[in-house]
């Protein structure tokens, strides 16, 4: 089944969004397999950003990434990495659609409060940057047969 690798950025934890950001993947009906506070190193910034290297932005990015802790998630269900995508919203909040997380909470593409994996495979990719495998958990929601028919 897909995952895709979801992050509070650090203006999103110090802004108090954490428990709104998870409440909308929850609500939304997606497994919830990974959770965790933790501090970025540089060195997996530089790796998870590595595609950005040449961008001018990317000093800054990988400054604003490691500026303090940050919220890491893991979340599965069919098609969730693209839903996920549309809950999060475009990258440059004041483009995001209301409704969105950016969209709602953000203003600034530099401060942009949430990450989501753009692809299947990259969730994949991500998962495996950020978790180790004890780290992850495998689990049927109470709610599964409420779910999907
Ligand atoms: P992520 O979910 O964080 O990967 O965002 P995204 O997929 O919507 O955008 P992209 O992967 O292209 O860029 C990664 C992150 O780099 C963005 O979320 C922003 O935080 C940052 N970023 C992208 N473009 C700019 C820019 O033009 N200026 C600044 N300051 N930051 C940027
Ligand atoms: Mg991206």
């Amino acid at each position: 089944v897909e995952q895709t690798y979801i992050m509070v950025k650090p203006d999103g934890v110090q802004r108090g969004l954490v428990g709104e950001i998870i409440s909308r993947f929850e609500r939304k009906g997606f497994k919830l397999t990974g959770l965790k506070l933790f501090q970025c190193p540089k060195e997996l910034a530089e790796e998870h950003y590595k595609d950005l290297k040449t961008k001018s932005f990317y000093p800054t990015l990988i400054d604003y990434i490691t500026s303090g802790p940050v919220v890491c998630m893991v979340w599965e269900g069919v098609g969730v990495v693209a839903s996920a995508r549309k809950l999060i919203g475009s990258t440059n909040p004041l483009q995001a659609e209301p409704g969105t997380i950016r969209g709602d909470l953000a203003v600034q593409t530099g401060r942009n409060v949430v990450h989501g994996s753009d692809s299947p495979e990259n969730g994949k990719r991500e998962t495996a940057l950020w978790f180790k495998e004890g780290e992850l958990y495998e689990w049927t929601p109470a709610q599964a047969p409420w779910l999907m028919e």
